[in-house]
């Protein structure tokens, strides 16, 4: 089909092209019909211009009157000022007055409306994927995902790095999360598995001597999926020979200086902050902490304050060796946080639901009279100690929880966000990134009975605490602590990594620990034992979520809205219908048979 093609976009015309023919490719994205008077809104990816036909120009008049939503049209006409100007769009001073018209194409009637404040459910917006990505801020999130790309193979090269390409079909080594499997047709019965990161692929492309890597990688995981979980997401995969810890750090700190200058022109400040693993839990509740929250709300531990508590709660908590803490609200100097009955029973059942038989509170008024359903319970001193570990002032309330460490701690943390959220006190333009360093190197995992390592299998414990791997008590396993570090932005782990252990014996203790006999670890990982046999060099890395980075950087707490074919949170892609099943012919080759679910 011959088609005129577009001189300009329809982002790019203002008064200096008065004057001018022009050409311009797109989409009907609006009509308006003034007394014969048509103003068609022209969209393309760069923007929205107005078209303006007038009823003398009968043969193209024509041709407007049949126009309907998203037929695709070339117009050519001339540049004129508009009557009235719209000052949001940069095209806002100008009209074409259309000489010339053609449809390049029809469009069927839309499932839904193009437009900004979209209505449709999610469902069809993914469905109808290409006519959501149609939408201004769909292409600008796209744009903004885009961007980053350049920034970041920019940076990257500056600083030496190599770009590797992995492999997608790889050997199955699971990381934590469920491998996505892919069957061999020539091998039967064997399978190769997706990514779940390219960590062993980097770790040997260190042995092999290449010093620097970096890739943007897509990687697989099978687990329940939310709101910043994909079965398939981004990361920026980074790794370095002969680096320590700081290393790591100072590349990173720079990328994501250059990325929020780049693309939001802030500057943000670096070094970023630093807490190590145990800092967090205990004074958060949580290893990704949003530190934009204005007040306050640090966790407190209070097992000393009631060490010879009366109170029953508290002295059978103390007996059992349980945890009591607390967290404080403090009251605005506007005092604008109204903590009523109907607040303090919502944060009961809050933590109810976890668990918790209830949450214990102490009020302060504004009059400085106290109110706590267990104040007849306590003594005058444990109150006074109470008031001055969290400097209490009047119309300050302190919660209270005990039980089991870790639960108390998580749950007040849980609390926190919540209250914060709530209360909003959460300062929303800000970006608060802190590195969380010397996580525990290992987990227990109480159902099946044994350790596992908490970020994965080859990840170094600290220089002064290897010696610890000889021991077998549980306790001692577990304060064990590691050379890994995450990056967390505003609430969200946008980033994780560790130094590697690169000496054979190490590696097999912590084989040994989390159960791993000789023969399975090397079946497993053989390949990457047998390939630090050969000079592995000290090395260590970090993996960035880039689908999480761009959300935050284009305001959303969904990743789905940065990608552009997302899945649904039972995986599947609603508008090319998949997962879907196979022919029979295919299953065949595999050597496949599928039962019936029962
Ligand atoms: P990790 O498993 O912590 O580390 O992943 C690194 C970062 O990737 C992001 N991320 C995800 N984003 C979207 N959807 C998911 N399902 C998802 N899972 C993880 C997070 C996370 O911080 N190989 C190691 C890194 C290393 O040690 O170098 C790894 O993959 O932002």
């Amino acid at each position: 089909m011959n088609f005129r093609k577009r001189t300009h976009n329809c982002g790019e015309l203002n008064p200096t092209a008065i004057g001018k023919i022009v050409t311009l490719n797109g989409w009907v994205a609006r009509i308006r019909d003034l007394g014969g008077l048509y103003f068609i809104d022209l969209r393309d990816r760069y923007g929205i211009t107005q078209l303006k036909i007038s009823p003398d120009k009968k043969e193209i008049y024509e041709i407007a009157l049949k126009l309907r939503n998203e037929f695709v049209i070339s117009a050519t006409g001339k540049v004129i000022r508009r009557e009235s100007i719209n000052p949001n769009i940069p095209t806002g001073e100008i009209e074409i007055d259309v000489d010339e018209l053609q449809v390049l194409n029809e469009s069927e009637v839309l499932p839904f409306n193009i437009e900004e404040d979209v209505k449709a459910s999610e469902e069809l917006r993914l469905k109808y994927r290409y006519l959501d990505l149609r939408r201004r801020v769909m292409t600008k999130n796209l744009t903004i995902r885009s961007e980053v790309y350049y920034i970041v193979h920019d940076y990257f090269k500056r600083y030496n790095f190599i770009e590797v390409e992995t492999p997608i079909l790889m050997k199955s080594t699971p990381e934590g999360a469920r491998d996505y499997l892919v069957p061999s047709r020539i091998h039967h019965g064997k399978f190769y598995a997706l990514p779940q990161s390219p960590q062993t692929y980097k770790q040997i492309l260190m042995v092999a001597g290449l010093d620097r890597y970096v890739q943007i990688c897509k990687c697989f995981r099978d687990e329940d999926l939310r709101a910043d979980r994909q079965p398939e997401f981004t990361q920026i995969d980074v790794e370095m020979s002969f680096i320590t810890q700081e290393d790591i750090f100072t590349i990173s700190e720079g990328l994501f200086k250059e990325i929020w200058k780049k693309i939001l022109n802030i500057d943000i400040k670096i070094p970023f902050r630093r807490f190590t693993y145990d800092e967090v839990i205990n004074l958060y509740g949580s290893d990704k902490p949003d530190l934009r929250i204005r007040n306050d709300l640090t966790i407190k531990e209070l097992t000393e304050i009631f060490g010879k508590s009366n109170f029953n709660i508290f002295k059978n908590a103390i007996e059992s060796g349980e945890l009591i803490a607390g967290i404080r609200l403090k009251n605005s100097p506007e005092k604008k946080i109204e903590i009523t009955r109907r607040v303090i029973d919502g944060y009961t059942e809050f933590v109810k639901k976890v668990g918790f038989g209830g949450l214990i509170y102490l009020k302060i008024d504004e009059t400085g009279k106290i109110s706590s359903p267990i104040l007849k319970y306590l003594s005058e001193e444990e109150i006074n100690s109470l008031l001055k570990k969290f400097a209490i002032e009047n119309g300050d309330i302190i919660f209270i929880l005990t039980g089991d460490r870790n639960k108390v701690l998580t749950t007040l943390g849980l609390l926190r966000n919540k209250i914060a959220e709530d209360f909003k006190l959460i300062d929303e333009s800000g970006f608060e990134f802190i590195w969380i360093t010397d996580f525990p190197l290992l987990k227990y995992n109480e159902e099946e009975n044994k350790f596992e390592g908490e970020h994965h299998p080859f990840t170094s414990p600290r220089a002064d605490h290897i010696h610890l791997l000889d021991s077998r008590d549980r306790k001692t396993l577990e304060s064990i602590r590691a050379v890994c570090y995450d990056l967390v932005l505003n609430g969200n782990e946008i980033g994780s990594g560790s130094i590697r252990i690169h000496k054979p014996d190490v590696q097999k203790k912590i084989f040994e620990i989390i159960g791993l006999s000789h023969e399975e670890a090397e079946k497993k990982f053989g390949f990457l034992t047998e390939a630090f046999k050969y000079g592995a060099p000290p090395h260590g890395g970090i993996a960035f979520g880039y689908d999480r980075i761009i959300a935050i950087l284009c305001g959303l707490k969904s990743i789905k809205d940065v990608i552009a074919f997302p899945k649904t949170v039972s995986a599947t892609s609603l508008m090319d219908d998949c997962p879907s099943y196979v022919d029979d012919k295919q299953l065949k080759e595999l050597g496949i048979k599928i039962e019936k679910k029962k």
